[in-house]
């Protein structure tokens, strides 16, 4: 996510911006920037890369003077990294300096109003909006500006704000997206959160959704949406500055857990507009699907698991076949791979040296790339010739989460984008898909209510030495998920099979109390995971079942079950994978593993 650092006050703004982003630096980003009032006017330095780089150029602050600023860490979501993209934002007159965190979901058709009242952009973001908006409106009342400003914008922000006519006043606004405001003497601060302030001061405002801060040295008012003044609670915040970062959670991978919503509805609204799932720049035209002879999927680990998932729903929705392949194999095994193949890339990092080195063998072979990325700029982005990028901010803890839902969500983006460019699916099936698409984020922050329950029962089972899941179908390709979760984090050796293989020889290693979990949230074989079931529970197996709401009947061959929502069988995949990164969690937790940074592990694999 972006950083936000805001001041206003007796003292010099640029050093006291400058250090309080480089305490928001774990949040991720690829550029940074300030802009500050000198007494005169608006001076805005931006720098692509590490924070340094910036530092560099204000010559660690020394060199900008002023009291009033704003400065900004961007994570690029629209708009590559660099200078010209970068916060601050600017207005066209100049007179405006913005810096945002979050997405406005309908700057589009705000640009297109903009533009034809002849306001002229530069850059390639949807913040440059909010900055030419205030222009637009501007009466010469910043709080009146805003709360016009506010009232156009769709989708989330934490918003600072500064104007040269307004020298002695910092406007900040709210929604979605968090922001703090720092209480101090004689000086005041806004921020992403408390640790970029913590060294000045400890007592906090937080704002709430559609609430609108003005600032100056001395005063602090906050409104609401129709100028109504509010009185709001002062906290004063105890926390040592790691817990402020993971939010509270005591890991970032419980955080990125629960930030899963939130971010599954961020990449599944960006490519749906008008109940349309719609990508920009992307060339994916009818002929070229349908002259296709197969997809394949290469990519690593998790997001090879995606890939497994995505098999089963292409081949169902569309009827062409895929191929998935870890990426490690398929350059080394003389794919059969032509102009007739599309090959989709799975990464979060966008770094992973043999997911790139196979995208670069197909691109040698005549296939198109398409990636599926959540770092824009990164080089497996660079390597494709079609990208869709994720929306899941950066992911700190090194077992993917939250990257790893928005990858899915992705995978069911194009399918139905795919399908309707084919006429493979009818008009009211595809809605079906589209509105259960929407709903699947809320239906996600169900499962999370639960975690207390999942908890209890990774307590009961984290001295395992052996666990086994089992599913069918996309069941299957989740398992590998849940399977892979457990091992990497708690070291707990675990293995995902498929339901109806498991007689097949393996089915011999399970002995009394061996944990399996099995997966049965495909309403079609669900009688024959029962049969699944009994089979290992005949041979001592314990069970935890994961099932939707609709087969309670579940408990009659289970020892221990979770419950999850229902949905449509192609999307359970996004469902049944939250309890399994939860129990996996906990167990890890409850064996005191370190669970951000486990051993032998690295976040990106960028060597082969
Ligand atoms: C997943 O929890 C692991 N961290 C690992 O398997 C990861 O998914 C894999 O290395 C691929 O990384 P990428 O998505 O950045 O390409």
């Amino acid at each position: 996510m972006c950083g936000i650092v805001g001041y206003v006050g007796y003292d010099q703004a640029t050093p006291l911006i400058l250090s309080g982003l480089k305490k928001l630096e774990y949040r991720g980003y690829d550029s940074a920037g300030v802009a500050i009032y000198d007494g005169n006017k608006l001076n805005l330095v931006k720098a692509k890369g590490r924070l340094q780089i910036l530092s560099d150029k204000l010559d660690a602050g020394a060199q900008l003077k002023g009291h009033l600023g704003i400065g900004h860490t961007r994570w690029a979501t629209h708009g590559e990294p660099s200078e010209r993209n970068a916060h601050p934002h600017v207005s066209y007159s100049g007179k405006f300096a913005v810096v945002h965190n979050g997405i406005i979901e309908n700057y589009i058709k705000l640009k297109e109003k903009l533009l034809n009242n002849g306001i002229n952009f530069y850059s390639e973001t949807d913040t440059e909006v909010i900055a030419q908006l205030f222009d637009y409106y501007y009466n010469g009342d910043l709080l009146d500006t805003g709360l016009k400003v506010m009232a156009e914008l769709e989708g989330s922000y934490a918003l600072g704000i500064i104007c040269d006519d307004k020298p002695g006043e910092l406007l900040a606004m709210k929604k979605d997206s968090p922001l703090i405001i720092g209480l101090g003497k004689n000086e005041n601060f806004i921020a992403s959160d408390i640790t970029a302030v913590i060294n000045r001061t400890r007592d906090i405002i937080r704002l709430d959704d559609n609430e609108v801060a003005l600032l100056t040295s001395s005063n602090v008012g906050v409104y609401d949406k129709d100028k109504r003044l509010l009185s709001k609670q002062v906290s004063c915040i105890d926390w040592d500055i790691a817990s402020v970062e993971k939010s509270g959670y005591e890991h970032f991978m419980l955080k990125e857990i629960m930030e899963q919503p939130k971010v599954i509805r961020d990449t599944i609204k960006s490519k749906i507009e008008n109940g349309e799932v719609f990508f920009e720049n992307i060339s994916l035209e009818k002929e070229y699907i349908k002259r296709l002879s197969k997809i394949c999927i290469v990519a690593c680990g998790s997001a090879y698991h995606v890939g497994c998932i995505a098999k089963y729903i292409f081949e169902k929705i569309l009827r062409i076949p895929v191929e998935v392949e870890v990426a490690s194999e398929f350059r080394y095994k003389e794919p059969i791979i032509d102009d007739s193949v599309l090959t989709i890339a799975i990464s979060q990092s966008g770094e992973t040296a043999d997911t790139l080195a196979a995208i670069r063998e197909a691109k040698k072979l005549g296939s198109k790339v398409l990636s599926i990325v959540n770092v824009i700029g990164s080089s497996i982005a660079a390597a494709s010739d079609e990208v869709l990028y994720t929306l899941a901010g950066p992911e700190v803890a090194v077992a993917t989460t939250k990257a790893y839902s928005t990858q899915l969500a992705m995978v069911y983006l194009l399918a139905l984008y795919m399908a309707n460019k084919m006429d493979k699916i009818d008009r009211s099936e595809y809605n079906n898909y589209v509105n259960e698409l929407l709903y699947l984020p809320s239906k996600v922050e169900d499962i999370l209510k639960c975690r207390d329950e999942i908890k209890s029962l990774a307590r009961k089972f984290y001295s395992c030495k052996n666990v086994f899941f089992i599913g069918r179908n996309i069941d299957y390709a989740v398992s590998l998920e849940g399977s892979l979760k457990l091992k990497e984090i708690s070291y707990i050796h675990s293995e995902a099979y498929p339901a109806g293989e498991l007689k097949h020889g393996t089915i011999s290693l399970i002995e009394e109390g061996t944990l399996v979990v099995a997966l049965a949230n495909n309403n079609s074989l669900f009688e024959k995971m029962i049969s699944n079931i009994k089979e290992v529970k005949s041979r001592g197996a314990t069970v935890l079942s994961i099932t939707n709401e609709k087969h309670q009947e579940i408990d009659e061959v289970s020892d221990y079950k979770i419950l999850i929502p229902d949905t449509i069988d192609i999307m359970s995949a996004s469902l049944e994978v939250i309890p399994l990164q939860i129990f996996a969690y906990y167990i890890a937790l409850f064996k005191g593993c370190d669970i951000d940074k486990p051993r032998n592990l690295a976040k990106s694999v960028t060597v082969e």
